[in-house]
């Protein structure tokens, strides 16, 4: 390495180091944010979110937030979905800041804090994963098991049953889209997306495949 270049590295160290001394202070005096989270902004849980953010209003109640654990004021609000949910959230209404005063949030932040307070009020709701980190996509078998299965299995309200080929097969006459459109849509007694408004497109699909063979072909062996 020449002396010049030597130099000049030297000089960004010392920057970085005062940008560092700069970014503790900072941290310092907000309080929330450690200095890992500046290094390496990984989104943070729910639970997290809530607890540094959302819980000043919404544990006790303050100026009409529902409150985290009244299934009352929250069974009222998770009938929209999380997506209407967090938008609200994101936008703020009436006594309620956008973001909830924290535009360091990400969208999926605050989509995981509503769905941890939704959660902690009697809902059954499950935390989307991180935009940044690849997302685990569920196989059909644990969608059915998480959530589909409670009206399938049995045919509860005239849900076509899994593994009836009889009662799936006219369903998918006009072909297997149109079928999972209709169950990301939902329509009669079968909510959109099975009630679940994190279960993504290809997840709903794998449901719907597995409920479709299940009992006949088995699910790897369906081409
Ligand atoms: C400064 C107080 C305050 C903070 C902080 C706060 N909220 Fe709220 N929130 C409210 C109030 C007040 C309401 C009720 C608004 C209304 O319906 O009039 C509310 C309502 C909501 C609702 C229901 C919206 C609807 O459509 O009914 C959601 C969801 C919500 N907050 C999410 C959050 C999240 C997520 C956070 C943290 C990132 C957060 N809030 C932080 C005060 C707050
Ligand atoms: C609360 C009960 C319930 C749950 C939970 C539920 N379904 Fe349904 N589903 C129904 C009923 C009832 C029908 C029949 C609706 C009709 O045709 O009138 C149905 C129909 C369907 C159909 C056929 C749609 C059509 O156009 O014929 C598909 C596909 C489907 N459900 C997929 C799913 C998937 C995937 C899940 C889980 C993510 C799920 N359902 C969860 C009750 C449910």
């Amino acid at each position: 390495m020449s002396n010049k270049s030597y130099a000049q590295v030297n000089a960004i160290k010392r920057t970085l180091g005062a940008l560092n001394a700069l970014a503790f202070c900072a941290a310092a005096f907000i309080g929330v944010i450690s200095v890992d989270a500046i290094a390496q902004p990984a989104e943070r849980s729910g639970k997290e979110v809530v607890e540094a953010t959302c819980a000043g209003c919404h544990a006790k109640g303050e100026k009409g937030a529902p409150k985290i654990g009244d299934k009352a004021a929250w069974s009222k609000r998770a009938e929209q979905s999380l997506s209407s949910l967090t938008d609200t959230a994101l936008k703020g209404i009436r006594q309620m800041p956008p973001h909830g005063a924290n535009m360091k949030l990400t969208d999926t932040e605050i989509k995981r804090a509503v769905t941890y307070m939704v959660n902690q009020s009697g809902g059954n709701w499950v935390e989307p994963s991180s935009k940044t980190a690849a997302p685990v996509e569920r196989t059909g078998e644990q969608v059915v098991k998480l959530r589909c299965g409670e009206c399938h299995e049995k045919g509860l309200h005239g849900a076509p049953k899994v593994g009836d080929a009889d009662a799936w097969i006219p369903r998918v006459k006009n072909g297997l889209d149109a079928v999972v459109r209709s169950a990301i849509n939902g329509h009669g007694g079968m909510p959109a997306r099975g009630g679940i408004a994190s279960l993504t497109d290809a997840e709903i699909r794998n449901a719907v495949v597995y409920m479709m063979n299940k009992g006949r072909v088995p699910e790897k062996a369906a081409k």
